[in-house]
């Protein structure tokens, strides 16, 4: 699998598809010398393809550690990966690749963005929600004062090495997280023939009735499921890679990604008040069942796919009703980095494959859905 991200007609990154991280040296080779950043969690992969690297190269390849959570996602942290970058004598060629999560590919990402300038980057990203969003399209950055992803810039990464097997070691809280963002695609753009968000409801049903507890490691029980759910990574990676192509500064297209996200972002900052610990894609899977039936009170879709939609991601082992008065995600909602003029872009849904952009009130949004609770 190779998909292009092109941008003004210039192809500017690759997702690449590996069965095995020995296969992700050799297309390094052109670059004279590479750093590794990688999340702490995944060390041992990381360490696994550092060493591989350093064979092919004939030479050491320096690698740093960071720990990678929400409230680490800081300029500080960056700050430590540029020190690192020139402790080690990071040049403008240098490649730097970052191992791990979204957090650790935005941080990274962002880095390799300011340091000298700018340097290349790559990521093998490690969890399904990068694998299939986060590391794609070149969004990188960190919170700031409160705000998420509030300092940062688009650019995008040579290669998104795309190696399903790295996910067998994820928790499968993690990789619930990802399946909202792969259902998430595919509710916006199926290819056409409904099939991959069907199949998705499938091999997620099968994988939630395997009956794995939330901190479990996925495993050896993941395996089964490995080569089709490569194939669907790969088909929401195209998805991705096509809009990030078609609008890569989000001015407009690019902005169907965001489906569900803003109800997402209201309800992890009420979380994170209350001290609750919903992750990303949870809140995400919440904020889609609100978005389905906000656009069946607008007339958008019938009510019979706003409750599928629904019925279908708890069927996947994913949270869909929002536990907080909807009042209280009013102040974030309308904070969303896309207001303008006090109106937010809600991405709502016509059909599977079928979403709209429409500009709304927050309060009219939260109007209408109040007669669900
Ligand atoms: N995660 C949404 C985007 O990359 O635009």
């Amino acid at each position: 699998m190779t998909i292009p991200v092109t941008i003004d007609g210039k192809v500017q990154g690759q997702v690449l598809g590996v069965s095995d991280l020995r296969e992700i040296p050799p297309y390094l080779d052109t670059y004279p010398s590479l750093r590794i950043v990688y999340d702490i969690n995944v060390r041992p992969l990381a360490m696994e393809l550092k060493g591989a690297l350093s064979v092919e190269r004939g030479e050491d390849v320096p690698a740093f550690a960071i720990s990678c959570s929400e409230e680490g996602k800081t300029l500080h942290t960056v700050q430590d990966i540029c020190t690192w970058l020139l402790d080690t004598s990071a040049q403008r060629s240098t490649l730097l690749l970052a191992i791990g999560g979204g957090i650790c590919t935005d941080m990274a990402g962002f880095a390799a963005c300011i340091y000298k300038r700018g340097i290349p980057f790559a990521f093998l990203p490690t969890t399904l929600l990068a694998q299939v969003d986060a590391a794609i399209g070149g969004k990188t950055g960190v919170n700031f004062q409160d705000f998420k992803n509030m300092l940062g810039v688009i650019s995008q990464p040579v290669y998104t090495f795309e190696c399903p097997t790295s996910l067998l070691t994820l928790p499968y809280r993690e990789f619930l997280g990802g399946a909202a963002e792969l259902l998430k695609t595919f509710i916006l753009d199926d290819g056409g023939g409904k099939v991959l968000y069907e199949e998705t409801v499938s091999l997620l049903g099968e994988v939630h009735s395997l009956g794995l507890k939330k901190e479990e490691r996925l495993g050896d029980a993941l395996l089964p499921y490995l080569p089709a759910l490569g194939k669907l990574i790969g088909a929401a990676a195209s998805v991705k890679a096509s809009v990030v192509s078609e609008d890569p500064y989000e001015r407009g297209r690019r902005k169907v990604l965001n489906l569900g996200h803003t109800f997402a972002h209201g309800i992890e900052h009420e979380a994170r008040v209350r001290g609750d610990a919903w992750s990303h894609g949870e809140a995400v899977s919440m904020g889609m069942v609100l978005c389905a039936r906000l656009s069946s009170s607008l007339g958008l879709c019938t009510e019979e796919l706003s409750d599928k939609i629904r019925k279908d991601l708890g069927g996947c082992g994913l949270p869909v009703e929002c536990p907080y008065p909807l009042s209280s995600l009013r102040g974030a909602m309308s904070v969303d980095k896309k207001a303008r003029g006090g109106k937010v872009p809600f991405i709502l849904i016509g059909d599977i494959g079928d979403v709209r952009i429409v500009e709304l009130e927050v309060e009219e949004a939260l109007e209408r859905l109040e007669r669900y609770y």
